[in-house]
C-alpha cells in the first residue's frame, strides 16, 4: 500500500485510448467500498466519457485544457440526502454552513481517495480536479441545487511520468501527546 501512495502522481496528460470497463469498474468499486460516518455512504459517481460532456466539465473547470486529453472523468457528487430528509428547495454551495453537507463531504472525499489509489494499481492515471463553483458545474450535469460536487477526476493511461512533488516532512505534522 505505502508503494501505491509513494508512487501516485497527478497526472495531466493521458493516452487516447479508453478506459477498459474492468478497470473503470475497479475504481468505481474502490469507492463503493469506502468507509463513511453511520455506513450512511452519501456518494454518487457519475462516469463521463462523450467529448461534448468532458468539454463542457472541462470549461467550467476554468478551462484546465490538459483534462480534454483524458478519456474519461468521474464526478464525485456529496449527497446528504443520504444523512438527513431534505426539505424541498434546498439550495447549496460552497459558503454553506450546515454540518450533514461537511460529513457528505468528508465521507465523499475518502472515497474518492481509495478511487485514485485503485486507479494507479490499475495502471491508470488521475488527477483530483477541484477548481470549479457549484453554481456553474451543476447545470453543465443536471445536477440539483441540494447536491455537492466534490471534485472531478479525469482518467486514463498516463502519458508522462511526473517527478515526485514535495511533502511536508514528518517533524512538521507529527506531534507527540499534545498540540
Ligand atoms: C482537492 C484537490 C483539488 C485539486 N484541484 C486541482 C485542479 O483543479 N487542477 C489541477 O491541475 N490539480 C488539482 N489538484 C492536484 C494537486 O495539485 C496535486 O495533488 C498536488 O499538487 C500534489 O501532486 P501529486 O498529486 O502529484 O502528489 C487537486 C488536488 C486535490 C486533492
Amino acid at each position: 500500500m505505502i508503494e501505491s501512495i509513494q508512487h501516485r502522481r497527478s497526472i495531466r496528460k493521458y493516452l487516447p485510448e479508453p478506459v477498459s470497463p474492468e478497470k473503470l469498474r475497479a475504481v468505481l468499486e474502490a469507492g463503493r467500498l469506502s468507509p463513511s460516518g453511520n455506513n450512511k455512504q452519501p456518494w454518487q459517481f457519475i462516469v463521463i466519457q462523450s467529448a461534448q460532456q468532458r468539454q463542457a466539465v472541462m470549461e467550467v473547470c476554468h478551462n484546465q485544457t490538459w483534462m480534454m486529453t483524458a478519456p474519461a472523468f468521474i464526478i464525485a457528487v456529496a449527497d446528504i440526502a443520504a444523512r438527513v430528509e431534505v426539505e424541498p428547495g434546498l439550495y447549496l454551495d460552497e459558503n454553506s454552513p450546515h454540518l450533514d453537507l461537511k460529513c457528505a463531504i468528508r465521507d465523499t472525499a475518502i472515497a474518492v481517495g481509495s478511487m485514485l489509489l485503485e486507479a494507479y494499481a490499475q495502471g491508470l492515471g488521475t488527477c483530483w480536479v477541484g477548481f470549479f463553483d457549484q453554481a456553474e458545474i451543476r447545470p453543465v450535469l443536471g445536477i440539483p441545487d441540494d447536491k455537492y460536487v466534490l471534485g472531478v477526476i479525469p482518467l486514463g493511461y498516463p502519458a508522462e511520468q511526473p517527478a515526485a512533488r514535495p511533502r511536508k516532512a514528518m517533524s512538521e505534522i507529527v506531534r507527540a501527546e499534545t498540540w
